[in-house]
């Protein structure tokens, strides 16, 4: 069956190399966008709402369809929320209407094992339902190897310590060029054909 499918971007790198900003430049025009917002960041750009309650979360992706921002800040059991929300993601773009997603710290929420619950049925399932996920964490070693395994595209920013032999193996980037990038440069990986552009920078 022919299906418009999302894609899933793996975007890595050390703190305040970038991550964040790129993903931001990505997703500002579109319309229907829901934000794991661990720091409370997507809830203060203009057109986001910032939602803290369960019950409203799931309220919202079980009936809107047309154009909403979503950015999600949980408290309490940060990998319960997580699997809510995963679930509430699911859910709003299979039955809503396509939707985009962007997880931020993968590794606070999910662990080197196989993607957990919610999670893992979203990275495994939502793409072809025309969900395109963001999928950012600082340290991929310890965030989850289904989203890695997935990735469609990857986006690498200034890697630190061990994470950057990591990143390299899976991306397919050379490790020299991890490590020398500075920050807000980064390189992009076509993981369907290999294709690894040439180091570009962030531009504001
Ligand atoms: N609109 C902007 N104009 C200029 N500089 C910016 C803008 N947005 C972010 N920056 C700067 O870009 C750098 C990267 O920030 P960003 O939040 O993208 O980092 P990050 O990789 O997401 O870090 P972390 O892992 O800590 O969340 C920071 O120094 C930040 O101050
Ligand atoms: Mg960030």
């Amino acid at each position: 069956m022919k299906t418009s499918d999302g894609k899933l971007f793996v975007i890595g790198g050390a703190s305040r190399s970038g991550k964040t900003a790129w993903t931001k430049k990505q997703v500002w025009k579109l319309k229907r966008v829901i934000v794991w917002d661990v720091e409370d960041q997507w809830s203060k750009i203009k057109g986001f709402q910032r939602i803290t309650s369960n019950a409203e979360l799931v309220r919202l992706c079980s009936a809107v369809n047309g154009p909403l921002k979503i950015a999600f800040v949980a408290g309490g059991d940060l990998s319960k929320a997580f699997d809510l929300w995963a679930g509430c993601v699911f859910y709003w773009g299979r039955y809503c209407g396509p939707c985009v997603a962007v997880a931020e710290e993968l590794a606070d929420v999910s662990t080197p094992a196989k993607a957990p619950g919610n999670w893992g049925m979203l990275i495994r399932r939502g793409l072809k339902r025309g969900i395109t996920i963001y999928a950012i964490s600082q340290r991929w070693a310890e965030a989850d190897k289904t989203a890695l395994g997935n990735a469609s595209r990857f986006v690498i920013f200034r890697v630190v310590g061990k994470d950057n032999k990591y990143m390299a193996e899976r991306s397919g980037v050379p490790v020299d060029t991890i490590t020398g990038l500075k920050p807000l440069h980064f390189v992009l990986v076509d993981a369907e054909s290999g294709a690894i552009s040439k180091v570009q920078k962030l531009k504001f």
